[in-house]
């Protein structure tokens, strides 16, 4: 399982100090939230934020956007070369071209699901994606309760992949903890993202061990 810490949870304080424990505690990558106030209930941080969190890294960006009018976030983060952005499939029109875009800034291309969203939205863009984010809790915060019917909809994810794309990555987002962890594992999950487990966690590097 490779696990992908949500820095929303950290101590904006102290930033780098917070990244730079996260990627020795054994993270394969740093999940950035960016959120727009408009499709969430919440605003979080732009380009200057990222980059000091880039610059306190030695893992790659996994950038969330949980943002309206995504083709312009895609070219205010591209700059910063995360490895993958994610995009919500609720609030975009034309996806696959946004993940054309995507590929031709040698950027991984993915798209995120909210948890009442079917995996059938996206079955025909499964081809031209290396990742599908899957919200198991509604977005825009951090420290809330997993949704178990997400669990369901992994494996019938985990079906359409093998199917159309088997190299494409599954990725939950949203109360992940060592409770769950085995039964996503065993759903098809590839990558977690985890917030408060983690950052809330007295020893980080047992907190993602105990998720690996
Ligand atoms: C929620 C974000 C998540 C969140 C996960 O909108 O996309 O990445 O920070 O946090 P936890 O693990 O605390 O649920
Ligand atoms: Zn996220």
């Amino acid at each position: 399982m490779l696990v992908a810490p949500s820095i929303l949870s950290a101590d904006f304080g102290y930033l780098t100090d917070e990244v730079q424990s996260v990627c020795a505690a054994g993270a394969d990558y740093v999940h950035i939230d960016v959120m727009d106030g408009h499709f969430v209930p919440n605003l979080t941080i732009g380009p200057v934020v990222v980059e000091a969190a880039k610059k306190a890294s030695n893992k790659p960006l996994d950038i969330h956007l949980m943002t309206q009018n995504n083709p312009f976030f895609v070219e205010l983060f591209a700059p910063l070369k995360p490895e993958f952005i994610s995009f919500h499939i609720e609030e975009e029109k034309h996806p696959h071209r946004l993940l054309t875009r995507l590929r031709d800034l040698g950027i991984r291309p993915a798209i995120a699901l909210n948890p009442h969203t079917s995996e059938s939205e996206i079955e025909y863009l499964l081809g031209d994606l290396d990742m599908v984010l899957l919200m198991s809790v509604n977005p825009g915060f951090g420290g809330q309760k997993f949704i178990p019917s997400v669990l369901e909809k992994t494996r019938r994810l985990k079906t359409l992949i093998e199917k159309r794309n088997p190299a494409c990555l599954i990725e939950l987002d949203g109360g992940v903890n060592n409770q769950n962890i085995s039964a996503l594992k065993e759903a098809g999950v590839d990558i977690v993202v985890a917030g408060a487990y983690i950052f809330g966690a007295a020893n980080k590097k047992q907190a993602i061990l105990s998720l690996k």
